[in-house]
């Protein structure tokens, strides 16, 4: 279990999950609407193993939906499907921010 360095906050946006490549794992990272919370998700949905990076973000629900048949999943729930055809979870990454001269960096936690 580690963490990886991934940007600054200030780099991230709540209206549109931005996508960093992480340890060969390319990864979605989007603000909370409310929080100074990070969300972190796999830009590769599992039903058709296609990228999510053009995928429509609900920002008040956390959910993401796939721009080629319209899954749904919740990141709030762990990468829950909320909508056909996908029906497995997406995988979700744990995120925390530390403070480092005075800066705000996100970090993300992969097994
Ligand atoms: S590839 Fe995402 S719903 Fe089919």
């Amino acid at each position: 279990m580690s963490f990886f360095k991934v940007c600054l906050l200030s780099n991230l946006s709540k209206e549109k999950p931005i996508k960093f490549n992480i340890d060969d794992i390319d990864i979605l990272f989007v603000l909370d609407f409310q929080t100074e919370k990070v969300w972190a998700f796999d830009n590769n949905c599992n039903h058709a193993d296609k990228p999510l990076e053009k995928g429509k973000w609900n920002p008040e629900k956390a959910e993401i939906t796939c721009p080629f048949h319209k899954a749904v999943f919740s990141i709030s729930e762990n990468g829950a499907v909320k909508a056909p055809p996908a029906c497995i979870p997406l995988n979700v990454y744990k995120t925390e921010i530390k403070i480092e001269n005075a800066e705000k960096f996100v970090y993300v936690q992969l097994d």
